[in-house]
């Protein structure tokens, strides 16, 4: 076998990632919100001043009394959703992309206990004939009963579930008792794309008909701030004792409650996932002229190009990104909140200097 190496000189790397916006930094309104409630004693585990306000805040944005959990990471709203939402001997259907499938190192299996059942899904997206078909199984005492239906706005592939998708498969779940959980770790890059609005956001969740919500934040320019939001049908499922069993209930809970008080107020959340989409379509704008690339116009903050070796190894030496379907020399390049216009210029600059 014979190895080809590229000797090119490369430009100097973009300050920031294109790895994920898990890389990115912290908005300074998030930092002045951890400090602010930094300055008195407050009770824990959500007995203090901030957290009953940004509860109201989300039941303002959800406009119906939902449940607010907050948690320490995505993975870990994710397991306490389903834990609220499912009963016994059931199983969860998701994607065979979804995140609690692929990358969560089988923590819903180990914690709770459960079954994933995966379909298959080229685009990320779950169809209500995938659910029609798992539900063949109800009534079988030798099959887990799907219980939950678990879907991720936007899919780990970047996709978007339209609303009308979204209502489709809340109405067939239900049909069959199923309930709907969406991992939204990235629901304002959602929202952002699909019109930036809080009716868009209502209308992609609760108004929809969803259960449960992961709501992510900080992916988008927050402290480690997750939210779990539950649906008022499904109140008092034993929310606050899973909350905890699972790990999941942050003893200074006011500085997660602090940032949301904040997101809330003029929906920073929001412009915060536009800054990022935003971004997206300027890197791809930048490399789509790039004939050994193959790329797809983004819809929210991910593009997932396929570069072949050996450019592929080079570009990640010089700034890291992940591979994504390492079948296919499929990557993905992530924008942030914080991703300026001279980062993109300089990351662009390095593909020019290896595919140009
Ligand atoms: C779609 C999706 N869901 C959930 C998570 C979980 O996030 P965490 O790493 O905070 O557990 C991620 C993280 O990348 C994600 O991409």
């Amino acid at each position: 076998m014979t190895t080809t190496i590229i000797v090119v000189s490369m430009p100097a790397p973009p300050q920031r990632l294109f790895a994920s916006d898990n890389a990115s930094g912290i908005h300074p309104d998030y930092l002045g919100a951890i400090a602010q409630a930094n300055v008195s004693h407050e009770l824990a585990y959500g007995d203090d001043r901030f957290t009953p306000l940004a509860v109201r805040g989300f039941s303002q944005l959800a406009d119906c009394d939902v449940d607010v959990l907050f948690t320490f990471g995505g993975t870990g709203s994710n397991i306490l959703a389903l834990a609220i939402l499912l009963d016994r001997a059931e199983s969860v259907l998701c994607t065979e992309w979804s995140h609690i499938a692929v990358d969560e190192t089988g923590a819903p299996e180990r914690i709770l206990g459960v079954k994933l059942q995966t379909v298959v899904s080229p685009d990320g997206k779950l169809r209500p004939e995938q659910i029609e078909s798992a539900a063949h199984a109800l009534g079988s005492i030798h099959h887990a009963q799907p219980g939950v239906v678990s879907i991720s706005q936007p899919t780990e592939l970047g996709t978007l579930y339209t609303v009308a998708e979204i209502e489709a498969i809340c109405q067939t779940a239900h049909q069959y008792g199923m309930r709907v959980h969406v991992d939204g770790a990235r629901i304002a890059n959602a929202v952002a794309a699909m019109g930036a609005t809080r009716d868009v956001f209502r209308a992609m969740t609760f108004a929809a008909g969803i259960d449960a919500l992961s709501f992510g934040g900080t992916k988008n320019a927050m402290l480690n701030a997750e939210a779990v939001l539950i649906a008022p049908q499904y109140r008092g499922r034993h929310a606050q004792y899973l909350h905890k069993q699972v790990t999941q209930l942050p003893s200074k809970m006011r500085f997660t409650s602090a940032q949301y008080v904040r997101a809330l107020s003029d929906d920073l959340w929001i412009s915060t996932a536009t800054a990022a989409n935003s971004s997206a379509q300027i890197l791809f704008e930048k490399t789509k002229r790039f004939e050994s690339l193959r790329i797809d116009k983004p819809a929210v903050n991910s593009l997932f190009p396929i570069i072949l070796d050996p450019a592929k190894t080079k570009l990640q030496e010089w700034s890291f990104f992940w591979d994504w379907n390492i079948d296919q020399n499929q990557v993905r390049w992530m924008t942030s909140w914080d991703t300026s216009p001279t980062d993109i210029d300089a990351f662009v600059a390095g593909v020019a200097a290896v595919l140009g």
